[in-house]
């Protein structure tokens, strides 16, 4: 993470009382200022309809800072520096008079506290309201500084649209009063240490660049598993699913960074040019067949980890007839010249065996072995693991002689990121936030990344509503329905589960 420190800021939070604010919002800015990346002069200032004083807001959110505090930071002496800089204004974002107000309070945050007006306007609200709000900050002249050495950025949480349509309606609501480069689309998977590195790891070594192809990838799979059900999030997720949460979003950014071409330089727009490409490349899914098809699933009632688990169907705020998948799998293609015709796996899921988010990479076996059958192993493919989390780092599998026998047997070389880090890695929303605020949109979603995966999504998602899909139950603690199985069997492939 760079070790620039930001000019002087005021970000304002619209939905400063919602989870994402106190736990991870807060928790990130804390952190930047304890490692001295933000400017002297700087003020939080939190929106939401709530009657909070500046007091009691700042002590809601030092019980969450605490819980997430990685490494002590959060003793009463820091934070007291820290909470100096919080504001609260009570407000709405349909309402015009919220923002006369949070003008005033700008305007008077510049002449107390030397913000000199660069503004970052966070939307962490239901994504109605991100038209609203930018229409607002827009009439209220908060958009745009008659300076031009002072910036208005808005940092946009997803959901980005709902499919295609209101996707592009939404990019086209947002343009109205910012300009591409004022806008920074969120995703936090960009964030997290381990995805930056894979175009660290892909680039920067020839030994992984000269074989990353289709002549010598066999396959690749793409597994964000979670063991976390649904939750209190059940009414947003049962019009939400699968695809939509993670696969339209994280997912198409992770199959994007591992299949993109190497970019002209590592500026926004020629690594955001890169990944667009992929995106649009990826070859429509088709249904025709049970290899090629589509595989949803949905929990049942069962335990995990010794925990009861709530079946998805039984959960408050889902539909007692839901056909909303908590579960997916499928298999996809990339037509660029480099990656056409290597299938790409992917999978995601609530209330899996383990949480864990991985990319591997299975390399072709090579072509008449000279060794016998390897003695210990099952597979004949080297791979390469990008472990995001937990355990973050990479693996190498490769094949050695077996002592004493005319045999080979696999052995694993492995990274772990915390052994070679001083400190505990910055969270993504620590990274995300610093680059937000020195300008770099590298990290961020541009308009045409999020177009081009609904366009790819859409299509999907409607030949499974039209189908009118039932998802195949899953046990809590499994990995996913048997038809995920199927799905790479027919393949003559395996998941790695482990
Ligand atoms: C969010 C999804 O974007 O990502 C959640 O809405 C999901 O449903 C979360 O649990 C996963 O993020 P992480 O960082 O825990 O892998």
């Amino acid at each position: 993470m760079s070790s620039t420190k930001t000019q002087p800021f005021s970000i304002v939070i619209f939905g400063a009382s919602g989870n994402l604010t106190s736990l991870k919002l807060i928790p990130a800015l804390f952190e930047l200022y304890h490692h001295g990346l933000l400017a002297e002069d700087f003020s939080i200032t939190g929106i939401s309809r709530r009657e909070l004083s500046n007091e009691e807001f700042a002590d809601k959110l030092f019980t969450d800072v605490k819980k997430a505090d990685r490494c002590g930071n959060a003793t009463q002496e820091n934070w007291e520096s820290f909470k100096s800089h919080i504001y609260y204004l009570s407000g709405d974002g349909n309402d015009s008079d919220t923002f006369t107000r949070l003008s005033e309070h700008l305007s008077q945050m510049a002449y107390n506290n030397g913000t000199p007006g660069n503004c970052l306007f966070y939307c962490s609200v239901k994504p109605n309201l991100f038209g609203a709000i930018s229409a607002n900050l827009h009439n209220s002249g908060l958009t745009k500084s008659d300076d031009p050495d002072q910036f208005r950025r808005v940092i946009i949480e997803k959901p980005f649209g709902t499919d295609l349509e209101t996707a592009v309606a939404l990019n086209k609501e947002l343009k109205q009063y910012f300009t591409e480069e004022q806008l920074y689309r969120i995703d936090h998977y960009l964030g997290k240490e381990t995805v930056q590195n894979i175009l660290a790891l892909r680039f920067a070594n020839r030994m992984f660049e000269s074989v990353w192809n289709k002549d010598n990838i066999d396959h690749i799979q793409v597994s964000v598993c979670e063991t976390v059900d649904v939750g209190q999030r059940g009414g947003y997720y049962d019009e939400s699913g699968a695809i939509r949460d993670m696969v339209q979003n994280h997912i198409m950014q992770l199959v994007s960074l591992v299949a993109m071409e190497r970019p002209k330089s590592l500026s926004a727009d020629d690594v955001r040019d890169e990944k667009v490409k992929v995106i649009e490349a990826i070859r429509p899914v088709c249904e025709n067949n049970c290899c090629c098809s589509v595989v949803t699933g949905q929990y049942t009632s069962g335990s995990l980890d010794g925990k009861e688990i709530t079946g998805y169907l039984e959960t408050e705020g889902v539909a007692s007839d839901s056909i909303t998948e908590t579960f997916t799998a499928f298999k996809l293609y990339v037509d660029t010249p480099t990656m056409k015709d290597v299938p790409i796996y992917i999978r995601t899921g609530k209330a899996l065996a383990k949480k864990t988010t991985e990319i591997c990479i299975f390399f072709k076996p090579i072509e008449n072995p000279l060794f016998k059958k390897e003695c210990s192993c099952n597979s004949t493919m080297n791979s390469l693991i990008l472990r995001i989390q937990p355990n973050d780092g990479v693996s190498v599998n490769f094949f050695t002689h077996k002592t004493g026998q005319q045999c080979l047997e696999g052995r694993e070389l492995t990274f772990y990121y915390p052994d070679f880090c001083p400190s505990p890695i910055p969270s993504a929303y620590e990274k995300l936030l610093h680059d937000a605020l020195l300008g770099d949109q590298t990290l961020f979603i541009r308009s045409d990344e999020t177009e081009a995966a609904w366009r790819f999504i859409s299509p999907l998602l409607k030949s499974i509503k039209e189908k009118n899909k039932t998802p195949m139950p899953y046990a809590p603690g499994s990995f996913g329905p048997e038809s995920s199985d199927q799905l790479m069997k027919c393949g003559g492939r395996s998941w790695k589960n482990q």
